[in-house]
């Protein structure tokens, strides 16, 4: 962190890319600025009018009546899908690529905006035939593909909820989501493939079903990828390709009120249960057109290209919604960035001529790692001029990974967009604009117009440039998060806590301002949420899963700095049966990271697991996590551990198996 603070290398967006931005230079930036500070629902009024097509325009802004539940462009009518497709197409873009799609073995094929329009009407239709109305929730539990983008928009189309599960969760995650979002309908595919291999879906699909409580699941829809072998059930489960054949390719969207609820997407917090968040459609697509615009500084002849799983948050707004939404091109992949080599992703930039291209930190730094003794893969042997932005998200991106991605992906005259934001933020809100902002290696530099962050100390006073605090939104912007699915008081509680005032956003990480240029450093989360590989990850949620195994007593779980990851799971663990040592203790953490990846998903499993006899507690009985973060890092204990009721058991817990 102090090395990230005393950053002093500075790069200036070049000339030509100002010139040909969206926002131009810093006084274009600081001019929106002003005008959402001097007018801020007349700085948003005109923006949804000029980037939404609206059935029936709106007439109130913002709503602040029953805040924090915050209402945006109301009694406006619209429809994401009809923004995304049809626009497009009455634009005369009905011929032009929409998705340049790569499969996992290479094949490629491509869709135009007049095809996806086709596909997702056909699809539209099928649902509405199945009885699947506006406001029921869909799962969607798919690999990335065309058809889950079909599948996203055709929910759209017809005002259903969707809510995507990503497809590395278990089918007990899975069976928690469809339960708690109360799904009619789930879309899924026979199977996924990945790095050449084929990857279950439909099976545990049916095995989430089979969990219990899923009754009000009347379709199971399988999008058929592999061919593989799998069970169909008769009366629920149907082939996608047989029930969109004799469909027409007119739908009529179904024109909701922004307000509607485009989709519901599960996420970590603090507590043990995920949270689903939910996204409006005004808003939502508003914010998600504008950052494409003004972060992405999209053109028409670009080739923009999200590495992102449709399964997170930036696949839904830098995939389904935004790229689509400004009718650009853009490239689906449906596999990963090593197979089959390291070399992967230059090699599509190369063949797709990729002009914008987005990923996470820890991607890149696996690519370093990868290309450090294998010249065949580094990005120097391909052909990247193409490239002209590049973005990065998920994660803080350390600065010699920045370095690197800027230098050798692009060149050295690529600006690179560190954007900062969460599933709940729908869109970005602190980052560079490619063609205004210095940029400063590890820092997201400035909020997005209109995005009033600001740093704050435990009481939501403001805390001076220099000095870390609580990042914090101070206004409500339209694609915010407008309630937990099924619990708005854990919404309130969570975003809007009374600690801070009850008004201030808590995005639930710290930050610090530099003194000099007031720009943004995102220090980590400052709640029991950890960030592995860019996913999101609850610590209790981690630790619920340790102890529903028979063989655990207790468990805290931790996060290290990890130098690909970003961050590791760490899991301390007190067994019924006592302390196990040597093999013994080898095979159990090997079956409890196993149970950890069956009940939750692989992405879950800790990294090391550590055996004691008890846990460190303070005589009240709290466990002393911040000496588990220590003893995780491998560091030694100096701080006071005289409230420690148990000092004996640290010496235990720093044994690696
Ligand atoms: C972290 C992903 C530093 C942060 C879009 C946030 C970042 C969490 C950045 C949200 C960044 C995301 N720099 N940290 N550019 N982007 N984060 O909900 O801790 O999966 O709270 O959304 O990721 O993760 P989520």
């Amino acid at each position: 962190m102090e090395q990230l603070l005393q950053e002093n290398r500075v790069f200036h967006p070049p000339a030509d890319f100002i010139k040909g931005a969206a926002i131009s230079g810093m006084d274009a930036y600081h001019q929106l600025c002003a005008e959402a500070e001097t007018d801020y629902d007349g700085f948003w009024a005109r923006l949804a009018n000029e980037h939404i097509f609206w059935k029936k325009p709106f007439t109130t802004v913002l709503d602040e009546s029953t805040a924090p539940f915050y209402k945006w462009f109301e009694d406006g009518l619209t429809n994401a899908s009809y923004n995304c497709l049809d626009l497009n197409v009455e634009k005369g873009l009905g011929d032009k690529k929409a998705i340049i799609f790569e499969a996992d073995d290479g094949t490629v094929s491509n869709v135009t905006y007049q095809d996806l329009l086709d596909r997702v009407s056909k699809m539209a239709n099928a649902l509405r035939k199945m009885g699947i109305q506006s406001g029921d929730r869909v799962i969607i539990y798919m690999s990335m593909s065309i058809e889950g983008v079909v599948a996203m928009q055709a929910c759209a189309r017809i005002g259903a909820i969707h809510s995507v599960v990503f497809g590395g969760f278990s089918a007990k995650s899975l069976q928690e989501r469809i339960v708690d979002v109360g799904a009619v309908a789930v879309i899924t595919a026979d199977e996924q493939l990945r790095g050449g291999k084929a990857l279950p879906l439909k099976v545990i699909v049916d095995e989430a079903i089979a969990l219990g409580d899923c009754e009000k699941v009347k379709n199971v829809i399988v999008y058929q990828r592999t061919g593989g072998n799998i069970p169909m059930t008769a009366g629920r489960d149907s082939w996608m390709h047989e029930v969109v054949a004799n469909e027409s390719a007119v739908c009529e969207p179904e024109w909701v009120s922004a307000e509607h609820p485009l989709f519901i997407l599960y996420t970590s917090g603090s507590t043990g249960k995920p949270k689903g968040v939910q996204h409006s459609t005004g808003g939502y697509l508003l914010w998600a057109i504008l950052t494409m615009k003004w972060t992405f500084d999209i053109k028409h002849d670009d080739v923009f290209w999200c590495t992102a799983d449709i399964g997170w948050v930036t696949g839904h707004s830098y995939i389904t919604y935004g790229p689509l939404a400004v009718g650009a091109t853009e490239i689906v992949f449906e596999g990963v960035p090593t197979f089959p080599n390291a070399g992967r992703f230059w090699d599509m930039i190369q063949k797709h001529k990729a002009t914008i291209f987005y990923t996470a930190p820890t991607a890149i730094r696996s690519l370093i790692k990868a290309s450090s003794n294998d010249v065949a893969v580094h990005p120097k042997s391909y052909d990247l001029s193409s490239l002209r932005l590049l973005g990065s998200v998920g994660e803080p991106i350390n600065p010699e990974a920045w370095m690197w991605y800027y230098e050798n992906v692009g060149g050295s005259r690529c600006p690179i967009a560190d954007t900062f934001w969460q599933t709940e933020t729908g869109g970005h809100m602190i980052s560079p604009l490619p063609g205004a902002t210095p940029m400063v290696p590890g820092s997201c530099t400035l909020p997005l117009p209109g995005i009033m962050a600001a740093i704050v100390d435990e009481v939501g006073h403001d805390v001076p440039n220099g000095h870390g605090g609580i990042l914090v939104v101070k206004r409500p912007w339209p694609s915010m998060i407008r309630t937990i699915w099924n619990d708005p008081d854990r919404f309130v509680k969570s975003y809007f806590p009374e600690e801070l005032g009850g008004t201030l956003y808590l995005a639930g990480d710290g930050a610090i301002r530099n003194k000099d240029n007031a720009y943004f450093t995102i220090t980590g989360r400052i709640d029991d949420v950890l960030n592995v590989s860019g996913h999101r990850m609850g610590t209790m949620e981690i630790e619920s899963c340790l102890v529903a195994n028979p063989l655990v007593a207790e468990a805290a779980v931790v996060g290290r700095p990890d130098e690909l990851t970003g961050e590791a799971i760490c899991a301390f663990v007190v067994l019924k049966g006592g302390r196990p040592t040597g093999d013994e203790a080898k095979k159990l953490a090997l079956d409890l990271r196993n149970w950890v990846g069956k009940e939750i998903g692989p992405i879950a499993k800790p990294k090391d697991i550590r055996f004691g006899d008890n846990l460190p507690k303070t005589r009240s009985g709290k466990i002393m996590r911040r000496l588990l973060r220590v003893i995780a890092k491998g560091e030694e204990v100096t701080q006071d551990t005289s409230t420690l009721e148990n000092p004996a058991i640290l010496d235990q817990l720093k044994q690696p198996l």
